[in-house]
């Protein structure tokens, strides 16, 4: 029984985990930098605590199946929606979590993929973190949608809300270079960003890799 416990809150910690892990990349890591907190270590925390997220998630999984209360087979856990307990609630975790391996395995070999493949897999964070948060709400029931694990769920949906408020405010009030200006692009603003790393795949300026490395948190 202690593993079922174990599983719901090894559930809910990686969902905490992978909310932080969202937000310091929806911050684009480079422009969150302080001097307290430079931007190699801000990218050193994302990818370290993507990879702690892994562990809980791994602890979360592998207590569901080993409680045996409900019926979850090991395949059940890589393909979805087959399941014997809740098949479509559990069938988004299990999509949320094949794309997290996703994830760490293109960012593992981002070198090899080029900059473009990789950071279009990464845009999946988003669908990965969705489908976590409401395969924790769906599943489990009344237990999740009241109290404090609702008020974390919660809270986790409201972070990644602001973050992305904040991120589009970014865009939208970056200043614009005067037309045949040197550096347009890759120093000035945050709204370049997306262009900028996209184009930096097919070219190796200076400044093209300091904001490829933007991404590689
Ligand atoms: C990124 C992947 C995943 C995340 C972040 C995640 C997160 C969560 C969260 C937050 C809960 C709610 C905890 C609570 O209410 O106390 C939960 C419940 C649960 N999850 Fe996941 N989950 C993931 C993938 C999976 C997978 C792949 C499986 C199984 C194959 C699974 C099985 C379960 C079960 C059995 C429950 C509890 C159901 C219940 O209480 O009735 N999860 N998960």
């Amino acid at each position: 029984m202690w593993t079922w416990y174990a599983s719901r809150g090894a559930g809910l910690v990686s969902l905490v985990l992978l909310t932080v892990t969202l937000l310091l990349g929806i911050s684009g890591v480079g422009r969150a930098a302080t001097d307290r907190w430079p931007r190699f270590a801000l990218a050193r925390l994302h990818r370290n605590l993507a990879l702690l997220a892994v562990a809980f998630v791994g602890t979360h999984v592998l207590t569901a199946v080993l409680d045996g209360y409900v019926d979850i087979a090991w395949l059940d856990v890589v393909v979805p929606f087959g399941a014997g307990y809740e098949p479509f609630w559990l069938g988004l975790g299990t999509v949320a979590l094949d794309l997290l391996a996703a994830l760490i395995v293109t960012s593992l070999l981002r070198a090899r993929l080029g900059l473009r493949t990789w950071r279009l897999v990464h845009l999946t964070a988003y669908a990965c973190w969705s489908l976590a948060v409401v395969h924790g709400l769906g599943i489990g029931g009344a237990d999740s949608t009241t109290g404090w694990v609702l008020a974390v769920t919660l809270g986790c949906v409201a972070l990644v809300v602001a973050g992305l408020v904040w991120r589009v405010r970014i865009w939208t009030s970056a200043p614009t270079s005067p037309p045949g200006s040197a550096s347009t692009s890759a120093t000035t603003t945050s709204a370049t960003t997306t262009s900028a790393t996209t184009t930096s795949a097919t070219t190796t300026s200076p400044t093209t890799t300091s904001m490829t490395t933007r991404w590689t948190a």
